[in-house]
């Protein structure tokens, strides 16, 4: 017997067009919005002349968000907001836009972030609306209620959680993806895949975030390395955006487990972009969790037309593979002497929805593993 609650108030525009659906979004709303992007996706001449396009709807615009936002750069925004006046914010790119801007239309209409990014205060409370246009098909941070922050001076990098960070609407347009590099598709997929397997296993997992993670999965085994090999590939970049829309709703109510807790200081200490972090230890994980759910995990692998849970890990291996992502600790410059530290640093509250306990010394082998090829 188990009961569960599902609760999603995040209106969703998905398919090729959706980006048509802004002005009559923004029409609701009412006022004007803050457009919230990145300098890479400012000066791409597609995203320029859309964004041209969309002048009249806007009060302002900070266009230096970095990635792995950091709480400095969130101050900035939330500053400029509040100069501006404007009702909304419209995040346009990548997870570290979106969470950068939902973080500022907290602190726009509240405290400073540090207050909450140390958690000193709930973010519950009321923010500017935020309308998200991933431009990146992984975070799935246009659905869910956490925007993942880096504060230098505490040298930490962790998410802050709270219903004040979903955002109002998610335009999610597979077009927008279209542009992405291999190497940031590659990586941002990942994510999205980590985020269905770790809903899927975690301790807070549920019947209806299973479904969304069974198909979330599905359509990045089936289409990831397609959009990785042609980024022009209409329809593997629309299975990919789903997978990723799909997995963000699936890990909203679950949160992620051990494979992001190591994220975490794999990204602030040895600079690993957010999804090739995550890939990195995924499949190990998987394997080690097996333990406590061999059935639900087998089941898994075989709904994702694999014989069992060794055939998942070594197909997640074989995607890392194809798409030249690291596969071993000494690909990413990490080595013996580093571990200790790292296994230190990987104990974010997020390692206790892992379904198998993670004890230090267990973490030391997963780490001591990753420095062969499997
Ligand atoms: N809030 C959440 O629920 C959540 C979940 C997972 C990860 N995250 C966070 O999201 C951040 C990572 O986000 P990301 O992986 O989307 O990467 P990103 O936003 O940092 O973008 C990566 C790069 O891709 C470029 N880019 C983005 N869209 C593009 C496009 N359409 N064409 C060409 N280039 C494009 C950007 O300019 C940037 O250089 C990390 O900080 C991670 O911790 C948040
Ligand atoms: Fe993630």
């Amino acid at each position: 017997m188990f009961s569960f609650q599902y609760h999603s108030p995040v209106q969703i525009c998905f398919g090729y067009g959706a980006r048509d659906t802004l002005g009559e979004v923004a029409g609701r709303l009412g006022g004007k919005g803050f457009l919230v992007v990145d300098p890479g996706v400012a000066s791409s001449p597609l995203f320029k002349a859309y964004i041209e396009s969309q002048t009249a709807l806007l009060a302002g615009c900070f266009d230096k968000v970095e990635p792995n936002p950091s709480v400095g750069c969130v101050s900035r925004i939330a500053a400029q907001i509040r100069s501006t006046g404007a009702g909304f914010v419209v995040a346009l790119g990548g997870g570290s836009t979106i969470d950068a801007a939902k973080a500022a239309a907290l602190s726009a209409g509240g405290s400073p972030i540090e207050e909450y990014h140390s958690g000193r205060r709930p973010a519950g409370e009321n923010a500017l609306p935020v309308i998200a246009m991933p431009t990146t098909a992984g975070t799935g941070s246009e659905v869910t209620a956490v925007s993942v922050l880096t504060d230098p001076a505490r040298g930490v990098k962790a998410p802050i959680g709270g219903p004040a960070l979903l955002p109002r609407v998610a335009i999610v347009d597979p077009e927008w993806t279209v542009s992405v590099p291999p190497t940031v598709t590659a990586a941002t997929g990942m994510d999205a895949l980590s985020h269905a397997l770790e809903a899927y296993w975690g301790v807070h997992a549920q019947p209806i975030c299973d479904a969304l993670a069974e198909k979330a999965a599905w359509l990045i085994l089936d289409s990831l390395e397609q959009a990785y090999a042609n980024g022009s590939d209409r329809d593997a970049r629309e299975k990919v955006a789903l997978g990723s829309l799909l997995a963000g709703l699936a890990f909203a109510a679950p949160k992620t487990a051990a494979v992001h807790a190591c994220s975490f200081p794999l990204t602030q200490r040895f600079r690993l972009p957010h999804g090739v972090a995550c890939a990195l230890t995924l499949d190990r994980f998987l394997e080690y969790n097996t333990l406590a759910l061999p059935e639900k995990l087998a089941h898994l692998a075989r709904q994702l037309g694999l014989e069992g849970v060794p055939a998942l890990a070594a197909r997640i291996r074989t995607m890392k593979r194809n798409m030249s992502l690291p596969t071993t600790l000494a690909d990413v410059g990490i080595h013996e002497q580093n571990l200790p530290a790292l296994v230190a640093e990987s104990f974010h509250p997020n390692m206790r929805n892992n379904p198998r306990e993670v004890t230090p010394a267990d973490l030391m082998a997963i780490y001591s593993s990753l420095q062969e090829t499997h």
